[in-house]
């Protein structure tokens, strides 16, 4: 063999031992041929200090167990990387929640058609007056579509943002839907102030005449004369049904308010972990810490549970405060009510406002 070829040879032996050092360095993290592979396994460590000491498994369990650090930015929650619960969350949100949202909503659609099929609309039994009485003035009037108008607003940008991707996604297209969820979400994060003035603005102006009284569950026990023509049980100001409308809307829109206020983070109490405390104190077994991650997942729960059964309390409302009674929206458009109405659904109420009717009866 020549002088030259054992050259070549030497030279091939010595990269191909490099590339095999190299791919060792690679496998095993170290020169060290003394590390054995049983070792490494046994002792969790990744050999030779090469990406810190700990091996990806144990590593990533603990961030898959919800390991939280800190985090010197205002937001807290991004202080945790992975929280698994949050594949639960998910589940029940885009599974169990939304159907049991959408078949309610649905339902109540179904509830009032069939009523209206069988009850048909409920007319004032002895007929129009002619004369008129004051049922709500102008500061209610403003308070009440002050509260509907943004409820409207909020129900309808929040269903988009609810069901949007399956249902307007497919119809206007995905550049369209993404501009009009945008626009949505921009209008229900401020038009939620407007909603919270109504509902503090209707407290105190209706708070006192929602009262719940002993004749109410005269009322509710004859289904508010709702299934009879010509019978009408006695009611004040506002008839225990409206009185539920009222608080319905009360806590509803307050806690819809609060929980809000908290996905806004505008306010950040640990709501939850505040309530479940007091009822772990009452012996029920609640985790009483929850991480900033989990109170904004129940928050948003939440937020949707109570969303949506007011939009089917308001759903019924606004079927019998319209298309369903004849002469009920004078009360919110004009605020003057037809007189034999007002005796028909607020007869103790009309005993005590005898002085202000106007307008002479009718021949
Ligand atoms: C187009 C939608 C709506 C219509 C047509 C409507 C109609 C009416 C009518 C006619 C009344 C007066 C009933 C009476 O004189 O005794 C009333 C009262 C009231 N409305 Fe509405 N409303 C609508 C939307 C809303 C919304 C969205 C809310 C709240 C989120 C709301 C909350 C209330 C409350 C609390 C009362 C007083 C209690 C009651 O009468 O039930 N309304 N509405």
């Amino acid at each position: 063999m020549s002088f030259l070829k054992l050259g070549k040879l030497a030279g091939m032996v010595a990269v191909l031992g490099i590339v095999l050092a190299a791919g060792f360095v690679g496998v095993v993290g170290s020169l060290d041929l003394s590390v054995s592979k049983a070792q490494a396994q046994s002792a969790g460590n990744v050999p030779g200090n090469f990406s810190g000491n700990l091996s990806d498994a144990d590593l990533w369990r603990g961030i898959r167990g919800g390991v939280r650090g800190t985090v010197s930015i205002p937001d807290k929650r991004a202080a945790q990387l992975v929280q698994s619960d949050g594949d639960l969350w998910r589940a029940a949100k885009n599974g169990i929640l939304s159907q049991v949202g959408g078949w309610s909503l649905l339902a109540i659609f179904i509830v009032l058609g069939v009523f209206y099929a069988f009850r048909g609309k409920i007319m004032v039994d002895s007929g129009l007056s002619g004369q008129t009485i004051e049922r709500f003035n102008g500061l209610e009037r403003f308070a009440h579509w002050l509260t509907a108008s943004s409820f409207i607003v909020l129900a309808l940008t929040g269903l988009n943002i609810f069901y949007g991707r399956y249902v307007i996604k497919p119809l206007l297209g995905a550049e369209t839907f993404a501009w009009l969820t945008s626009m949505g979400k921009f209008a229900h994060n401020y038009i939620g102030f407007a909603f919270i003035a109504g509902i503090i603005l209707m407290f105190v102006l209706w708070v006192r005449d929602n009262v719940p009284l002993l004749e109410d569950l005269k009322w509710l026990a004859v289904g508010g004369g709702l299934f009879s023509k010509g019978f009408h049980p006695p009611a004040k100001r506002f008839n225990a049904g409206q009185k539920l409308i009222f608080w319905a809307v009360i806590i509803g829109g307050g806690s819809l308010s609060i929980s809000g206020l908290a996905l806004l983070t505008i306010i950040d109490i640990p709501l939850w972990a505040g309530s479940f405390s007091i009822l772990s104190s009452l012996g029920f077994d609640v985790p009483s810490t929850l991480s900033p991650l989990q109170e904004n997942q129940l928050n948003v729960i939440w937020h949707t549970i109570v969303g949506m059964t007011m939009m089917v309390v308001i759903v019924g409302h606004i079927y019998i405060g319209s298309v369903g009674m004849e002469g009920a929206i004078a009360a919110v458009s004009t605020g003057q009510v037809d007189l034999n109405w007002a005796k028909e659904h607020h007869s103790l109420w009309v005993e005590e406002h005898q002085g202000e009717i106007k307008g002479q009866p009718a021949e």
